[in-house]
């Protein structure tokens, strides 16, 4: 597959936009607006330039993957792309809706994907009429660094579609590997009790945040500490996934921490609204 639509052009969209361009593939990036494309244009150019100011790519080799990436704010431009993959925002009810819309617009035989970190791959594959033509392409952000792409297959999801998400993945330079359609996947249902008892351990004052991320940097060689990667990923998104893991599983041991909710509640959300375990500034 040449040709790759991403719609959002976010942290995770502008990271699935850049790694395809950089990898030889033809992307068409749809977002809502003029201004948002540009701000995803510019963060790209921004990581491509780490590249080039270490040398490791040139210039023009910057400017060529750009040149690989058209942008467009209509749906109907995704009308000759081979695979779509969807990375807007973790709410079902809107996802659903593009999906729907998606399903309107794709080529038939077209693929549709989507970079959820939690939601069924299943539900978002009953909303169209090729079910089998549906599944989940879970990046890890960063997305041009981090070599995992979880791949799940919903309860419909042809080997077909599987075997082609599973070779543009490994064309994209990423390692894929291949689950079943659960609550949180395999990721996110190891990864977030894990953030969500480190936060525990805030709110029940074990240890200091630092001295938490101190231990699981030293001890376990985490390049980042539980609640520094809490900050990373965003705090809203920790407490949408542990709700979904909650509800998926109708199991209380993933309640999230009341400090966790507090604190999205008070809009510290990480390192995105300048606060979370740490403060950012710049
Ligand atoms: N785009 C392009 N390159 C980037 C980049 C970006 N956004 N961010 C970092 N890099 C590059 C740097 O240029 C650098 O490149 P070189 O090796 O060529 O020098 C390299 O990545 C390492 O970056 P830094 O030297 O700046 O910093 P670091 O060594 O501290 O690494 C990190 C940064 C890669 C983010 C590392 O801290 C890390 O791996 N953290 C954990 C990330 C993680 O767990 N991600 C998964 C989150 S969960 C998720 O995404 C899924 C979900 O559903 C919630």
């Amino acid at each position: 597959m040449k040709k790759i639509a991403v719609v959002g052009g976010g942290t995770m969209g502008n990271g699935i936009a850049h790694t395809a361009a950089q990898t030889g593939h033809e992307v068409t990036l749809l977002e809502v607006s003029a201004e948002l494309l540009d701000k995803a244009l510019g963060t790209i150019r921004k990581n491509l330039q780490r590249g080039v100011d270490k040398g490791k790519m040139t210039a023009e080799d910057r400017d060529a993957v750009l040149g690989r990436i058209k942008t467009t704010t209509s749906v109907d431009d995704l009308v000759d792309a081979e695979l779509i993959v969807e990375a807007i925002v973790e709410n079902l009810e809107v996802k659903l809706g593009l999906f729907r819309r998606l399903d309107q617009v794709a080529a038939p035989g077209a693929i549709l994907a989507s970079n959820t970190s939690s939601i069924s791959i299943t539900k978002l594959a009953a909303a169209t009429k090729r079910p089998a033509d549906v599944i989940g392409m879970h990046f890890m952000n960063p997305v041009p660094v981090m070599t995992l792409v979880e791949v799940i297959r919903g309860i419909a999801t042809s080997d077909q579609t599987w075997k082609k998400v599973d070779e543009l993945a490994r064309a994209m330079g990423k390692t894929p590997i291949e689950v079943n359609d659960y609550p949180g996947f395999v990721s996110n249902r190891v990864l977030m009790p894990m953030i969500n008892e480190a936060i525990f351990a805030v709110y029940e004052g074990v240890a200091t945040a630092e001295a938490i991320d101190g231990v699981m940097k030293l001890g376990m060689n985490h390049p980042m500490g539980p609640l520094t990667l809490a900050d990373f990923i965003g705090l809203d998104v920790c407490l949408a996934i542990l709700r979904v893991l909650e509800s998926g599983f109708g199991d209380p041991k993933y309640r999230p921490c009341p400090l966790l909710v507090k604190m999205v509640d008070a809009g510290w959300l990480g390192r995105k609204s300048g606060r979370g375990f740490y403060e950012y500034n710049g």
